[in-house]
């Protein structure tokens, strides 16, 4: 059962802290812990007693409702302020909620305060403690990472799939999500069947947090993954109009709270919604091959277009995959081309991919020491270590290049 609501009970006249002691008491589930006299004793008392809840009249003598609002919003931020008012007005009510009131009761609607408390207490303890810590430990705040190239068939998939296995391994509580645009590889290569996907969703009248956890497939790795299309795929995709950037906005919200890291499966055609996700993205992955001249070519417009949706240079992370020695081009030919001065590369190893894709089982868990699981290893190792040091600077360096 949870614990009784402590409250603060203030009063202005003689008999009016009994009134609404009166009202706790017969709603129950409240302790009332102390009565007030004045303004200055509310905020002495909210401050050494922390009580969940502080009632204070808006006219209490010597200071006023308001002012012990300020007082104890910086004092003591856990105590949530309610405030008492005389008469309801819109200004009453405004006045209340600049000095930092979590509530305004005013004196005809007494006999809703139990539920009015309620449900600011409900809201406080059913925020999970995680969602506190990912918002004051940067090392703790959710990581997105953008998979994308400029052409299919260079290795996304195959490079999400096992960073996210890979970080999974690591401790990281990893989401895949497969960006609506493509039939979506991603089950075949962790063996699953997909039942619900980014595309059923788009088709739900509202989103929650329910819908879409509840959504996602949980693979063995630890991985949870969302597809981007399920067995339907012809009636799905039909659908494509759905696919909003508010809807996109919604799952990748609602992704954030549970999970460390998401890492999203981008189709190279998925233009402009794509540029939202970038621009939403902490690490942006540009995937080339030096495999063919078009390949080159338009490793660099994917550049030019990330670049040009206003992501910082330092978000992206260039990657050049299937890089053989003997190849008719090299890494830096297509470095060069797209600008790409710092570049990673993953060997070309068909045997491993191949085997890994056909069998269902992540390359970095079928062969860790495979020349290509090797390589994706480190980068899931490094888009961390650049992610985090993005996501500390991210809210008081906008505009800044990292
Ligand atoms: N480093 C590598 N060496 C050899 N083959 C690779 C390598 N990386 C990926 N492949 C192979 O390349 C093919 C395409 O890979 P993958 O499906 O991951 O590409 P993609 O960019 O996701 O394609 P699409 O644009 O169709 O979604 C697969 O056969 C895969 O096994
Ligand atoms: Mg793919």
């Amino acid at each position: 059962m949870a614990s009784a609501v402590r409250v603060l009970i203030s009063e202005v006249n003689p008999g009016e802290g009994d009134v609404i002691r009166d009202i706790l008491i017969r709603a129950g589930g409240f302790d009332p812990v102390a009565y007030a006299q004045d303004g200055l004793e509310a905020a002495q008392l909210a401050y050494r007693l922390r009580p969940d809840v502080a009632l204070l009249w808006e006219d209490l003598a010597g200071l006023r409702g308001a002012e012990v609002c300020e007082l104890v919003s910086r004092a003591a931020p856990d105590v949530a302020c309610v405030m008492v008012t005389r008469a309801q007005t819109d200004e009453g009510r405004r006045a209340a909620m600049i000095a930092g009131a979590r509530a305004v009761v005013s004196i005809d609607g007494l006999e809703m305060l139990p539920d009015v408390l309620n449900r600011l207490i409900t809201v406080r303890r059913g925020m999970p403690l995680s969602a506190l810590a990912s918002v004051t430990e940067a090392a703790q705040a959710p990581l997105v990472v953008m998979v994308s190239s400029g052409k299919g068939g260079v290795g996304k998939t195959t490079i999400a799939v096992n960073v996210a296995v890979s970080l999974s391994q690591k401790g990281e509580k990893v989401v895949l999500l497969e960006a609506p645009g493509q039939l979506g590889d991603g089950a075949i290569l962790l063996d699953v069947v997909p039942s619900s996907s980014f595309m059923s969703l788009v088709q739900m009248a509202s989103l929650d947090n329910d819908l879409v956890t509840g959504s996602l497939i949980r693979h063995q790795s630890g991985v949870s993954f969302l597809p981007a299309t399920s067995d339907q795929p012809t009636a799905e995709l039909s659908q494509f109009d759905r696919v909003t950037t508010a809807a996109a906005s919604s799952i990748l919200g609602i992704l954030k709270r549970s999970f460390s890291v998401v890492v999203i499966d981008c189709p190279s055609n998925l233009w402009p919604l794509a540029s939202y996700l970038a621009r939403r993205s902490h690490v942006v992955l540009l995937v080339g091959t030096p495999e063919d001249i078009v390949s080159v070519r338009n490793s660099a417009t994917v550049t030019d277009l990330v670049r040009s949706a206003g992501v910082a240079k330092e978000r992206l992370m260039p990657v050049v995959n299937k890089a053989a020695p003997s190849g008719f081009l090299k890494p830096e030919d297509v470095a060069k081309a797209a600008g790409w001065q710092d570049y990673l590369t993953i060997p070309f190893d068909p045997a491993n991919c191949t085997a890994a894709m056909n069998e269902g089982v992540p390359l970095v868990t079928r062969t860790p020491n495979s020349p290509a699981a090797r390589a994706i290893t480190q980068l899931g190792e490094r888009i961390v270590r650049r992610g985090r040091k993005i996501a500390e600077g991210v809210a008081t360096e906008v505009g800044k290049e990292y």
